[in-house]
Parts: structure tokens; C-alpha cells; sequence
């Protein structure tokens, strides 16, 4: 099998608004605003196709071995070099080795499609094991033209060959016509353009069928037969009608993009494909057409193999852009004015080209040296190591730096530097496993940056000599923004010096806890088995690329690949977060699978596997990790339940069995850390996942960001949460709770002969009558209204408690009435009660040989204190209040033998 096996993009940060275009040339050009809406991507002045095609290059190959990559194809209409190659430039920024084939494919917008047949034809051919093709174009257009509005820069990278295929090639054909619907003639600036008509009627709606039908034809297939269509068409109406004729609905359609970045030349079909593969699912089909002179059409067929992936990169490109109203920015930064630049942009700028070529691997490798003696890694490469220590010579190896996190150890902002994008920032950045250099910043304000700020290196353009017609290019730092984290909300330090493990957070929810966690201060153990949804299969890739994205955006994470499913791998999942942070704070309980089949359909293997993941996998984790939070006296637990555990679902009752079992299991743990301030919840998320994208309606899917429900997942995480033992669901941005609450009941027969079946039908309408339910927060206060119930006699309707008049004093003075000296049997204990606001005091009561004793003031020595307002403590003494939520929310405070003050509820009866 041959096809796509890594895709990566890269759309620019900078996104201009349309309507600023015409707000500033709509008084020349009014028709502009029919194609005003969302945003057009566009590069920084620092960057170029070349830039753009590394960036979406790197992406692709994250967490690859690039020495096994035999070829690399680069594919634009907007070079920067019409005679050097420049696939040599960006094979150089991505260090593939020297012994490949390296290429340029260029002078049609589907320059990419059709280099992308050729790199199948040669990977078939063997002749090659993995090519790697980027795309990228940064086209220019006159201002306030159309194509000004239509066009955007952006780049795709795909990597083909034949192992671990996500997307298998099945057929393609190529049509060559010169159909001429714009051209740029050599050394002119711009295209010329010819009626938008032609190229609608003749061009787009007339080829594009011509190559899809000869594509049928050749592989014996129908519309029926695909999934996905996928073709660049910058006419909204046209690109709709061209899907129809070829009888393909809306939802087979992928976006043009149009709102997102405008159309990125040679490189949108391959965009445009990127995008349909962060969402596709295996077995299906998608269509990719090039449209330019002739058109490429080619089939591929999505693999199991893209289950085990990790996801999302793309659509993150695609989202997180920086608007930017500034018109006159986008004109400068594209060289289409010419401000004054001032006597200093007059230094010369000549590049030796006998020092670029001898440099060649330092500057667009950014590669350096490590001593072969010592491991000191240094900057640039040198015969002395810098180590004062070692100070060995000849012992560098070569070291690349470009995927090495970095800090910005000290920086400025100079206003009196010349650049196009004053003021110019640049300073000093360390490399965390050593190593520093001075680098400029790109893509940054310089509000934005700080001491101590993570950054990413990148690869940019140095200087432009148009003098001579050449760019220089070098590595800069990029400062990795700290203001917004993925869900919007502030960075901040809430869990500086936590520690966390998640399970399952290679993708879905977990993934998202993982980041938004790393993004607040928090060390993650990011723990994925890397499977297949129904649990299948394993793959180090799905955690290793969270913990990659972690460490991109300055955040610490390490990876652990077991499974929760063992008690082996329980083990290692904590013992990971032991010796690599030396403490675990937060278990967010995540890994899931689903094994749907409807009950006489599910074998015990399906049932056992289920249950192992979610109950017996929560078991595994948790149990190590609460042994050392007990130890330090805090933790943080979340299980993860569901909607169909707490309501039921069809097909589902393996996977509701052990979603409700974990809330049992939080019920008891809740009482079992209540002492050592372990904290213990519950959410049920509802998600876009792998596990969902099949069940829900695709208009929910796109609400139901997993964004939506890490909030409340760190909040149940967070040192000042007061929660225990509470279940919340969580979807979309609507947050509620959900809990078992009993009804009254009623006392049916006298309590010592049992009632027939036939009394009980009798009284099913109390026995069933929610009125007045309650909720109960362990067992012994589920038990004491039935026995209650009794004492007050039996009776045909409602059992329960009698409500207690008066003060505190009150109370105090009844106590020795409501004392149960059958339950006190083998209890000693002193009780000091501290009771604030009206009517409060302090009184103390002993129980001894199953007799009490109440006394006013401070005892000698009391096993356990109790300290309440009088009001709540009222309240709770009526029943109208919850002694765990008081407690939880504080109101309610116990100090000494906790396990004491448990006893209370059993020993008095109001
Ligand atoms: P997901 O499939 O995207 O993520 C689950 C992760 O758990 C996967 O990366 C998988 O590799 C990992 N995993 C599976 N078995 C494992 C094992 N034995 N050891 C370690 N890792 C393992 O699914 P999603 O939706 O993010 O699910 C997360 C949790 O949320 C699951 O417990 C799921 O049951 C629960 N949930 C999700 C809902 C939703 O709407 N997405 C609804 C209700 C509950």
C-alpha cells in the first residue's frame, strides 16, 4: 500500500480583515465588498514561500525519523529564486540528508497536485522509500483588486510512502490544456487577468468535471464512491455548482477556506486536504482535484491507521491567527509601498557566497556542535568546547537546534534599528539542554515579551538585497505568547509546582486537560497507550506529540505509554510522575474505549475490556497515587463518568456499567480523603472526539469542543476547590450537577413482621414519590431516616425525623435525651462544640460506658472539636441542612480525630 503518511500545514499568524481593505479603496473600488467577509492570511515582512513551505515541512515531519526521507519536492508559483533551487534551501532548514533528489515544480497552481502524482509514481517505482512535498505560495496582487480579497499565503506538506499509511492513493489522472485564465509573464510583478466569467464557465466548470469523469472512469467508480470532494475554487457559488454537476452534495464538500485565509495558490489543494484529514475517518474516500492549465484528480481511501494519530495541529494553524485591521501594514509588509527607511537601511547587504555555501548547514540547519567529551551543546559549531571544564578540541559533533525548547534570556526593542516592523526585537535566547545565541524575535510585540518566555525557533528571512535580487535566511526566536491558552482564558500560575497525571490525553478531552494544565504551571504526566478507540493497538505517537505541543509552548510534560487497564501499569503511570517531578497533586482519571454492541450481542471479551479500561483502570492509577497523596496531606482526583452511565444509553451497557462504577468508586474515596485533604469528583463530559464524531449530529459536533469542559475539569483540580464527592456534567459551556437523591419512603407493616407484596402494591405511591427527596452523602445518613422512620412509629405515609424548636442552648440541654446508648456500645469520646453568632457558646459532651454528658465551657481534653455558626448548626440539628456540604464549604469545621466525629450522626437522634 502506497499513499499519504504525515501531513502537516502552515497558514501565516497574520490575517487581514477584508472589510479594512474596503474601508481604505472601497470610495475606488465598491464592488470589493461583495467578497468582504472573514479573513485573508498574509505573510510577515520576514517571510516568504520558502519560510511558509519549512514551516508546514516541520509540521509534517514532527516526531519522524527525516534521515528516511529519500526525495523532497517543493512546489509554488512565487519563488523567491527563478535560477537557484529552492527545494536545496528548504532541504537544508529541515537537515534531510544530502543524498536525495531534491526539486522544484512550479508555473501552474497545480503544480503541487501534479507533483504529488509524481511522488507516488516514484515511491510505487521504490526508487524512493518517503518523499516529502511541500506547497506554498505568496502570490502578489494589485491592491484593491479582487485577487487582493480572494488570495491568501499558506503551505501543506504531505509525506508519502508505503508504511503506516493514513491515507491510501488509490488512482489518479492528469489533463494538460492551456486553458489561460490569468499568467505572469517573466519578470513581471503581477498577473494578468483575464474576465472572471471565462475562467468560470470555460475553466473551473468545464475541466474539473473533464479530469473527475476520466478519473471514474479509470477506477470504475461513482460520486457514491467518495466521501470527501476536495478542489480550490475561489467563486463560493461556482465551487458549489461544480460539486453539484458532479453530484455531490454540500456535506461531501470541503470549504474553500475563502473565510479562514483566502486561497493559498499551489499549495490549496493540499490545504484543503490537510483540513478534510484532521476530521476524516478510516474507510473513507476523498477526491483531490489541482485545477491550472488542465487539472490532477486523485482518490486516496483514509486507513485504521489514522485513528492512532494525533490530530488538530492543522486546525490549530487555521485558527489561531492575529487580526489585523492595518491595510497599510499588509501593503508594506508586501513591498508595495516604499516608505523612507532612513540612511541606515543603506548599509550594504552583498551575502559571500563563499561564506553561505561553507555555512550552509549552521545557517539554514541551524545546526551546531555538541562535545563528543563532555555533552556540552554549543552555538555555533566550534574546534574548543566552551565548557571551561573540558575545553577538549576536535571533539564537536554536529547538533541541531531548531527543535531544541529555548527561554529568552535577556532582549530589547530598539526603535532606532532599522526594520520594516519597528521596533526591532532581538536578544539573547538560551537553549534549555544548553546552548544560547543572540537571535532577533519575529511574529511578537514587544508587550508581549518577557525574561524567562519560552520560545520556538524559526526559520525566516534575515534581509532582502534587492540591489541584487537575493533574501537571506536565518533562524529567529519566536516568543511563545503566554496570554491566551487554547480555551481563551488568562495563562496564569494556579498549578505552579503541581504535579498531574492525565490518562488518555494523547487526544480528546484528555489531550486538552493535558495543555490547558502545562499552559497554567503544572508538570504532566501525559499517559496514552496510543490504541485504537475500541482499545486495539498501540502507538507511542498520540503522547509523545501532546507532550511535543506541551513542550512547544514552554510547558513540562513527559510521556508514559502504559496501559491503566493493569495494575503494573497503574503503577508506572505514577511512578512516572514520581521520578520525573518527584510528586503527584492532580489524577484526572480519562483513558476511555468503547466496545458498543447491544446486550445479547456482547461476549465477555468486549465486556471485560471495557470494564478494565474505565473502572478497574481508575482503580489502578488512582490507588498508588492516593497512597502518596495521603502521605503529603492533599490531591486532586476527577473521574470521568457518562451520560450513559447516569441515564443509560442503548448498546451500551458495558461501557454504562463502569462509567457508574466509578461513581460508587468516588463515593466511598470521597470519605476515605476527606481527612487528608484529598478531594474527589466526577464530570461527565460530552465532546467532538473520535469516540462521538459518529454518534452526534454534526451541527452539535462543531459546539462540542472538548475546550468546553477542561474549565470545570481544572477547577475540580485547583487548590481552593471545596467539592467532594460531586458528579458534573459538562458540554458546549452549559456546566450542571447530577446526583442520586431518595425519596421520603413510607413504613409499610410494623417493622416486625415483614409486608406482603400485596401491602407494597398498596403503598407504591409513596414508596415511589420523589416529594421532598433527598440527598444523601454516605451511608450511615442514607440509614438514619428509616431508622428514624421507626421510632416515630410506623405509619401508612412519610417516615422521618422530627423537627427540633428553640435555641442552641436548646439542644445542648436535650442532648442527653436524644443519646442512643445502644449504639454507643465500646465508644469513649469527648465532643467540644464551639458554636458562634446569637445564642452560641461552648459545650462539651462526654460519652462513656454508653452514658452522655453535656456540659457548658471548655473541656480538659476533647477527642474532636467541632466549630459552627449557630444558625447552620441549627439547621443541621433539624435536618434542613447537609453536615458534608458544610463541611465541604467550610462552614462546618472538625479538628482532632475525624473518624470520631463520624459518630455523632449514629449516637444522637433528634
Ligand atoms: P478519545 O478516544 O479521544 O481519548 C481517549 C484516550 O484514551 C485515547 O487517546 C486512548 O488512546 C486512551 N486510552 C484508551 N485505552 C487506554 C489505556 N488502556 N491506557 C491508557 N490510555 C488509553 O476519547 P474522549 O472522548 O476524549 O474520551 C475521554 C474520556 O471521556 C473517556 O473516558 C470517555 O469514556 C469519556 N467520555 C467522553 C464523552 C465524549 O463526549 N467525548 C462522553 C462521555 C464520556
Amino acid at each position: 500500500m502506497i499513499g499519504i503518511v504525515s501531513y502537516g500545514g502552515y497558514i501565516p499568524r497574520l490575517r487581514l480583515n477584508r472589510m479594512a481593505i474596503y474601508r481604505h479603496m472601497g470610495w475606488f473600488a465598491p464592488a470589493l465588498v461583495t467578497v468582504a467577509q472573514g479573513e485573508r492570511s498574509f505573510c510577515n515582512w520576514d517571510e516568504d514561500v520558502l519560510t511558509l513551505a519549512v514551516e508546514a515541512g516541520r509540521n509534517c515531519l514532527r516526531g519522524r525519523d527525516r534521515s528516511r526521507v529519500d526525495g523532497h519536492y517543493l512546489c509554488s508559483t512565487s519563488f523567491p529564486f527563478t535560477d537557484r533551487l529552492n527545494a536545496g534551501i528548504s532541504k537544508e532548514a529541515l537537515n534531510l540528508r544530502d543524498d536525495l533528489p531534491a526539486m522544484d515544480f512550479s508555473s501552474s497552481q497545480r503544480c503541487g497536485t501534479s507533483a504529488l502524482l509524481t511522488a507516488l509514481d516514484v515511491v510505487k517505482g521504490g526508487s524512493c522509500g518517503e518523499v516529502l512535498l511541500a506547497a506554498a505560495d505568496k502570490r502578489p496582487t494589485r491592491p484593491a483588486s479582487f485577487y487582493e480579497m480572494w488570495y491568501g499565503d499558506g503551505a501543506a506538506a504531505l509525506l508519502l510512502g508505503s508504511e503506516n499509511v493514513l491515507a491510501e492513493y488509490l488512482g489518479g489522472v492528469s489533463l494538460a490544456k492551456d486553458f489561460v485564465g490569468h499568467y505572469r509573464g517573466a519578470g513581471r510583478d503581477f498577473d494578468y487577468t483575464w474576465e472572471e466569467r471565462w475562467i468560470r464557465d470555460e475553466g473551473y466548470s468545464k475541466i474539473i468535471p473533464e479530469a473527475v469523469g476520466a478519473l471514474f472512469e479509470k477506477l470504475s467508480i461513482t460520486m457514491e464512491d467518495v466521501d470527501h470532494l476536495v478542489f480550490p475554487c475561489f467563486f463560493k457559488a461556482e465551487h458549489r455548482k461544480i460539486a453539484k454537476k458532479l453530484g455531490a452534495g454540500p456535506e461531501k464538500l470541503i470549504d474553500n477556506l475563502h473565510e479562514v485565509c483566502g486561497e493559498t495558490g499551489a499549495a490549496h489543494p493540499l490545504v484543503m486536504l490537510c483540513h478534510a484529514l484532521e476530521t476524516a475517518k478510516p474507510g473513507e474516500r476523498i477526491l483531490l482535484c489541482g485545477f491550472g492549465q488542465g487539472a490532477d484528480a486523485l482518490l486516496f481511501r483514509v486507513t485504521d491507521e489514522i485513528a492512532s494519530r494525533e490530530r488538530g495541529a492543522f486546525l490549530r494553524t487555521l485558527e489561531n491567527g492575529c487580526a489585523t485591521e492595518n491595510y497599510m501594514k499588509f501593503l508594506k509588509f508586501r513591498d508595495l509601498i516604499d516608505p523612507e527607511m532612513g540612511i541606515r537601511a543603506e548599509a550594504p547587504t552583498q551575502t559571500a557566497m563563499t561564506v553561505l555555501y561553507r555555512n550552509r548547514k549552521m545557517l539554514h540547519g541551524l545546526i551546531g556542535g555538541k562535545c563528543a567529551s563532555c555533552g556540552t551543546a554549543q552555538f555555533p559549531k566550534m574546534d574548543i568546547c566552551v565548557n571551561p571544564d573540558c575545553r577538549a578540541t576536535g571533539t564537536q559533533t554536529e547538533h541541531p537546534f531548531a527543535d531544541e525548547p529555548a527561554r529568552v534570556k535577556s532582549f530589547t526593542a530598539d526603535l532606532l534599528a532599522v526594520s520594516v516592523d519597528p521596533p526591532a526585537i532581538y536578544g539573547m535566547v538560551e537553549f534549555e539542554n544548553g546552548g544560547r545565541f543572540m537571535a532577533d524575535f519575529t511574529d511578537v510585540e514587544k508587550e508581549d515579551v518577557a525574561v524567562g518566555q519560552p520560545v520556538r525557533m524559526v526559520f525566516r528571512k534575515r534581509y532582502t538585497d534587492k540591489e541584487r535580487g537575493f533574501s537571506g535566511y536565518f533562524w529567529k526566536a519566536l516568543p511563545i505568547l503566554q496570554k491566551k491558552t487554547e480555551t481563551g482564558a488568562s495563562r496564569s500560575s494556579d498549578f505552579d509546582d503541581r504535579v498531574a497525571v492525565v490518562t488518555g490525553a494523547g487526544a480528546g478531552l484528555g489531550r486538552v486537560y493535558a495543555l490547558e494544565l502545562a499552559a497554567r504551571g503544572c508538570k504532566v504526566v501525559v499517559n496514552d497507550l496510543g490504541g485504537a478507540a475500541d482499545g486495539r493497538g498501540d502507538s507511542k505517537n498520540a503522547a509523545d506529540a501532546v507532550v511535543e505541543e506541551i513542550r512547544q509552548a514552554g510547558g513540562e510534560a513527559v510521556a508514559s505509554y502504559d496501559s491503566v487497564a493493569t495494575p503494573e501499569g497503574g503503577e508506572a503511570i505514577i511512578n512516572a510522575a514520581l521520578s520525573a517531578f518527584g510528586r503527584i497533586d492532580i489524577v484526572i482519571n480519562n483513558a476511555g474505549i468503547l466496545r458498543d454492541r447491544s446486550f445479547l450481542k456482547l461476549g465477555p471479551e468486549d465486556w471485560k475490556a471495557v470494564l478494565d479500561v474505565h473502572l478497574a483502570g481508575a482503580y489502578h492509577v488512582t490507588r498508588p497515587a492516593f497512597a502518596k497523596m495521603r502521605e503529603q496531606g492533599y490531591g486532586r482526583i476527577v473521574f470521568t463518568t457518562s451520560a450513559a452511565g447516569l441515564f443509560g444509553n442503548f448498546g451500551q451497557t458495558n461501557y454504562s456499567a463502569a462509567k457508574l462504577g466509578l461513581v460508587g468508586l468516588m463515593n466511598s474515596l470521597k470519605l476515605e480523603g476527606l481527612k487528608y485533604d484529598i478531594k474527589v469528583n466526577t464530570v461527565a463530559p460530552i465532546a467532538r472526539t473520535r469516540l462521538t464524531e459518529d454518534i452526534l449530529p454534526p451541527d452539535l459536533l462543531e459546539r462540542m469542543r472538548p475546550e468546553f469542559v477542561a474549565p470545570l475539569v481544572l477547577y475540580l483540580c485547583r487548590e481552593d476547590c471545596e467539592e467532594s464527592g460531586q458528579v458534573f456534567n459538562a458540554a458546549m459551556g452549559y456546566y450542571n450537577r447530577s446526583a442520586i437523591f431518595t425519596g421520603p419512603g413510607a413504613v409499610v407493616g410494623d417493622g416486625r413482621t415483614p409486608p406482603t407484596p400485596e401491602d407494597i402494591h398498596r403503598h407504591f405511591d409513596a414508596i415511589h414519590d420523589l416529594g421532598n427527596a433527598r440527598e444523601y452523602h454516605n451511608l450511615t445518613e442514607a440509614l438514619n431516616p428509616m431508622i428514624d422512620a421507626f421510632e416515630s412509629g410506623p405509619a401508612d405515609g412519610n417516615g422521618g425525623g422530627s423537627s427540633e424548636p428553640g435555641g442552641v442552648a436548646a439542644i445542648f440541654k436535650r442532648m442527653p435525651e436524644a443519646f442512643q446508648a445502644d449504639k454507643s456500645e465500646g465508644v469513649s469520646a469527648v465532643f467540644q462544640y464551639v458554636i458562634g453568632g446569637d445564642g452560641g457558646g461552648e459545650w462539651f459532651v462526654t460519652v462513656k460506658e454508653q452514658t452522655c454528658s453535656v456540659q457548658k465551657g471548655r473541656a480538659d481534653a476533647a477527642d474532636t472539636t467541632i466549630k459552627m455558626d449557630g444558625a447552620d448548626f441549627l439547621a443541621l440539628m433539624q435536618g434542613k441542612a447537609n453536615a458534608m456540604n458544610l463541611f465541604t464549604t467550610g462552614k462546618l469545621k472538625v479538628e482532632g480525630d475525624m473518624m470520631k466525629s463520624q459518630l455523632i450522626g449514629k449516637l444522637f437522634r433528634f
